[in-house]
């Protein structure tokens, strides 16, 4: 049951739970419709609590029975849950309640997929399956037993025992409910071990439907190399006799770090080389990773509450990135994630959807897993790693192990072991967790007898959530190379800390060309038009080197969108020659050749005061594209040649690289040949990687019928192949076909509209394609709205979450807004629209 009108919570009005949970007993007697929970937990008052109200949370149960002590009591229902009166002693609570697993659509709590059951509890999904105190600061040691006619019976922690039917399992690690789970189901397991440094034997096993036995060697390894490499990076072992991994068809999300039983959306776990790209598999094996990383940043040490969520997310997320850089690329894995963050976390920063790092309010919970709260989180600790230093940040991660292990911990407590490990005041640093808006930095400098200054000023854009922000703690990596193209001053960290700031560099023989924000060094955006002929042909950072090329490539679009000016010939020159200097990562020269995406131009046409068209946007990039082809005409047949891999499929960064590369050479031949080159890559593809990509160009080239027929012939019993399929026609259909390309595939026998993953291989998709979502007639708004209202009482978590497609709705002309405006009308006029998509509407029209 849920209030009528939403509540919001506050960070402020945080109080404890008035009892501890000494241990919790559950017995799942499992039936699809009708399954029973029996609990029997061990409750004690809190002496110095303030508020002794004894509330569980609660909801879509039917109870059963309820006892303290043994006598049959009578508790109070309350809009979500139940109040009742206890002793001031320890006492036992008993609880009988059944649940529907089979009815639950909204995929949190116990459901089930493909007759097999599983669970979600993040954040608030536990109160879906028996009365509990369902908050993160509430920790218990679980003891499950799971009675059901089924091979496989999981949960968290140890084994303890089982037998024909049934199976008992003890967590010996106090958790939050959120991190509780159960499998229930006919599953195959692949399995593996791994000793810890501690010299513990851990048996690993990834379970998955028959079938998908050949998808598992991959993600296993992934596990093996992530168990690793905690204990060698952060010291940090695994602390359990198993460790299970499931995959699940039927997810919301990518995957879940239940403690010892994680589970897995499968399109985030199972891979092969004939199935799955490289990109997939670099995917896996950072997800993989993260889920492992959380059993010590979020299981051992988890949040206090919901608005400490980055605690876990954002260290979570900077560990697997660490990870990925140190299994592939370190310079790739940072392009790839700037190019993610400028892509989702920036518009939500600087749009209605704006909100800190830590949020001080909510309404649901769910849709505050966001790009701000994981990637900008993330980037804030890569920011104080870089200002106190790898050995700082070290002995800081060293002491919060220490200190929290067992903890429900907050920001304060985290910033708090930094401050002491390093003797740095980090109270104006603390902004980065309490101001939404992405700061923007300008730049001017000035040379005089020998001395070279550069001045920045930084100023955020005021927004609802932080309307008055105050000047951040902002390290700005520069280095400086000489006229002819010496680095004369490697990289420096300088701290921005006032609203501006100089900073000077004396003993200069002649004015220097500065590289600035190398690495991205903080998520903010530059004012600033820097040599970027020149630091494309000398700088020695990467990053920025990059960073160049995507400028030349900007400001050539934007020229080509607002004045009709050709492609400019020093971008052509400049990407040239990195795609054809082989001293260079095939990899990284694939990131240098992409150019900045048409919601990116969006954005930087609206900062700049002109209304984005995005019809002039889509034809700007192609001509580009077509002008690059024939810039290079003469190199490509030999560049792709020579970017063929010969040897065995492998995933890793060194072939995958050579592929990347060799398919971009492989998209402007296909502007040149018809896209001959691409039928025949398709027709001698063995593996995806190749064969997708050849696909993708054979529609681009007007001739995909045939491959996409022969493709889903080929792959028609694949699920996550056949969402590849969905998804690619969408994303490549010309902007005036993409709505009724969409609209055709919803028409498909195979588009299970309430699997996520195929929502979004379709509906999702089609709203990132920017000139086919915008199209002019306003097809594109009302397609994806007639699809939120119909998904929304199926499944509202998914459902909220794409509504973030129109989160830039301001940026366009007066015609579509007024036209998204009606649409976002019509959503929030659904009759019983849930919280989470009520949220999401009245946030986006405001
Ligand atoms: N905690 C999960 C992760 O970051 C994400 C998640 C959130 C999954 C909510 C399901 C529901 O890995
Ligand atoms: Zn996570």
């Amino acid at each position: 049951m849920r209030d009528a009108a939403p509540q919001t919570i506050y960070l402020k009005d945080y109080t404890p739970f008035g009892y501890t949970v000494e241990e919790v007993h559950l017995t799942f007697d499992l039936a699809p419709s009708a399954t029973r929970v029996t609990s029997r937990i061990r409750f004690a008052p809190t002496p110095e609590a303030v508020d002794k109200t004894f509330f569980l949370h609660g909801e879509n149960l039917s109870l059963i029975s309820a006892k303290i002590d043994g006598e049959a009591v009578k508790p109070n229902p309350t809009d979500q849950g139940l109040t009742c009166d206890v002793p001031n002693v320890p006492f036992t609570w008993e609880a009988e309640v059944q649940i529907d697993p089979a009815a639950n659509t909204a995929l949190e709590g116990l459901y089930q997929s493909n007759g097999m059951y599983c669970t979600q509890c993040e954040a608030e999904g536990f109160r879906k399956i028996t009365y509990y105190p369902d908050r993160p600061d509430v920790m218990s040691v679980f003891t499950v037993r799971i009675n059901g006619p089924h091979p496989v019976l999981l949960s968290n922690g140890n084994p303890v025992a089982s037998g024909d039917g049934w199976a008992e399992w003890h967590d010996p690690w106090p958790k939050p409910a959120y991190l509780f789970a159960l499998v229930a189901g006919e599953l195959v397991a692949h399995r593996d071990t791994f000793e810890t440094m501690e010299g513990r034997k851990v048996d690993l096993a990834l379970h998955v439907r028959a079938g998908d036995e050949g998808k598992c060697a991959f993600g296993m390894q992934a596990l093996k190399d992530s168990m690793k490499w905690d204990e060698d990076v952060y010291g940090r072992a695994y602390d359990l006799d198993v460790f299970n991994i499931v995959a699940v068809d039927d997810f919301n999300m990518g995957a879940m770090e239940n403690k010892g039983l994680n589970i897995f959306n499968a399109s985030a776990v199972l891979a092969s080389p004939e199935t799955s790209t490289d990109s997939n598999f670099e995917r896996i094996e950072a997800i993989i990773a993260h889920e492992y990383f959380h059993n010590w940043t979020g299981n051992r040490i988890t949040c206090r509450d919901w608005f400490q969520l980055c605690l876990k997310e954002g260290l979570t997320v900077f560990r697997d990135s660490q990870f990925t850089a140190d299994m592939r690329s370190e310079p790739v894995k940072r392009i790839s994630d700037v190019i993610v963050l400028r892509a989702h976390q920036f518009p939500e920063d600087q749009g209605p959807l704006a909100h800190p790092v830590r949020p001080e309010s909510f309404q649901e919970i769910n849709n505050f897993y966001t790009a701000t709260v994981y990637e900008k989180g993330a980037e804030v600790i890569r920011m104080l790693k870089t200002l106190v230093g790898d050995a700082g940040y070290k002995t800081a991660l060293d002491l919060y192990f220490e200190r929290h292990d067992g903890d429900a911990a907050t920001i304060e407590d985290w910033l708090a072991v930094f401050e002491e490990a390093t003797g740095r005041d980090l109270t104006q640093f603390k902004r980065w967790y309490s101001q939404a808006g992405t700061p923007r930095v300008a730049v001017s400098d000035s040379f005089e007898d020998g001395t070279y200054t550069l001045s920045f000023a930084q100023h955020t854009p005021p927004s609802s959530a932080t309307p008055d922000p105050q000047a951040q703690v902002i390290p700005i990596a520069v280095g400086l190379l000489s006229p002819d193209g010496d680095e004369v001053m490697p990289t420096q960290i300088l701290e921005l800390t006032q609203d501006s700031q100089s900073f000077s560099f004396p003993g200069l023989s002649a004015k220097p060309v500065p590289s600035i924000l190398r690495g991205c060094s903080a998520p903010v955006e530059l004012e600033h038009t820097p040599d970027n002929a020149f630091l494309l042909a000398h700088d020695t950072d990467p990053f920025n080197r990059w960073e160049a090329a995507r400028n030349l490539a900007k400001a050539s679009l934007l020229g080509t969108i607002t004045g009709g000016t050709a492609p400019d010939g020093g971008w052509l020159d400049g990407v040239a020659g990195l795609l054809s200097d082989d001293t260079l990562d095939p990899a990284y020269r694939g990131y240098v050749f992409a150019m900045p995406g048409q919601s990116q131009l969006a954005a930087d046409l609206h900062q700049a005061g002109t209304t984005p068209d995005p019809d002039a946007i889509w034809a700007a990039s192609e001509v580009h594209r077509k002008a690059l082809a024939d810039r290079m005409a003469d190199v490509l047949p030999d560049l792709y040649a020579r970017h063929q891999v010969d040897a065995p499929y492998a995933p890793d960064a060194a072939q995958a690289g050579q592929r990347a590369l060799g398919n971009t050479v492989l998209s402007l031949l296909s502007l040149l040949d018809g896209g001959d080159a691409a039928q025949a890559q398709f027709d001698g593809a063995t593996n995806m990687t190749q064969q997708l990509a050849a696909l993708a160009y054979l529609i681009r080239a007007g001739r995909g019928d045939a491959a996409l027929a022969q493709f889903e012939a080929q792959w028609k019993h694949d699920r996550l192949v056949m969402d590849k399929w969905f998804g690619l026609q969408v994303i490549e259909a010309d902007p005036d076909d993409a709505a009724d390309t969409a609209k055709a595939l919803t028409l498909h026998p195979d588009f299970n509209w309430k699997n996520p993953n195929r929502f979004r291989a379709t509906l999702g998709t089609f709203s990132g394609h920017h000139a086919g979502f915008h199209a002019k007639d306003g097809s594109g708004y009302t397609l994806l709205a007639d699809w939120l209202i119909k998904l929304d009482p199926v499944n509202p978590q998914t459902t909220a979450r794409m509504c973030s497609a129109f989160q830039t709705w301001r940026r366009y002309d007066a015609i579509r807004q007024s036209m998204i405006g009606k649409e976002l009308e019509r959503i929030a006029a659904a009759p019983n629209l849930s919280r989470d998509t009520t949220e999401m509407i009245t946030r986006i029209r405001e």
